[in-house]
């Protein structure tokens, strides 16, 4: 009788390691002050509304790079980029929005350039090749389409609740906003939701030169 309570624990153990496999989220050894962030963020929100990519329902992005000179860069659709999504029962995967070269943009928007988000910024492309670097906003009861992005992200959550979650295909995980940073596997196909009644706000960086094994 012990033995066989003994194999069914083991059994179900390995059973837990199989399902939750969080190799798609990988901390990073690295870690920001989370009381500036958080300051730095309320600084930009009063200069910059977040722009909604056209009018898209539980989308909002602030822009922290741009292609140098260039506003025109951040604006509409550019503030969303390409991703491939399965819209319907057919399963079938279509594309969506524009290509962006993420590597031109290397510029900081002038007007965030007296905050914490430079420092941030220059640490992170010191350690990283990064495309576009972005403050993007979950909405309470609100989720992304099931899509995948063209390269992986980095994440620096900044305000979260404990009904913020990020699913890559079958596994979900909590950021805690205590100043650390992630690398997501946003090439497989991934959500994340809000399911709090506070706004979830997120540093978040294409990531150029990451590979996920
Ligand atoms: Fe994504």
């Amino acid at each position: 009788m012990k033995t066989n309570s003994k194999n069914i624990i083991n059994l179900n153990s390995n059973r837990e390691q199989k399902f939750l496999n969080f190799n798609d989220f990988q901390k990073q050894n690295l870690n920001f002050d989370i009381s500036k962030l958080q300051k730095a963020y309320k600084e930009i929100i009063k200069i910059k509304k977040f722009e909604t990519a056209g009018g898209i329902s539980h989308f909002g992005a602030i822009c922290l790079t741009r292609i140098p000179g260039d506003p025109e860069s951040i604006k509409d659709n550019k503030a969303r980029g390409l991703y491939w999504t399965k819209p319907d029962k057919s399963g079938n995967e279509v594309s969506r929005d524009v290509a962006i070269d993420e590597s031109t943009y290397t510029e900081l928007v002038p007007e965030f350039k007296n905050t914490y988000f430079i420092e941030v910024i220059e640490v992170l492309s010191s350690k990283y090749k990064l495309g576009r670097i972005r403050i993007l906003l979950k909405e309470p009861r609100s989720t992304l389409s099931w899509h995948r992005d063209p390269e992986p992200r980095l994440h620096i959550p900044i305000i979260t609740n404990p009904g913020c979650l990020m699913v890559i295909e079958n596994v979900a995980k909590h950021m805690p906003a205590d100043g650390s940073v992630w690398i997501t596997n946003n090439t497989k196909y991934h959500n994340a939701f809000n399911g709090g009644e506070e706004n979830r706000v997120h540093l978040v960086a294409c990531v150029l030169d990451y590979k996920f094994n």
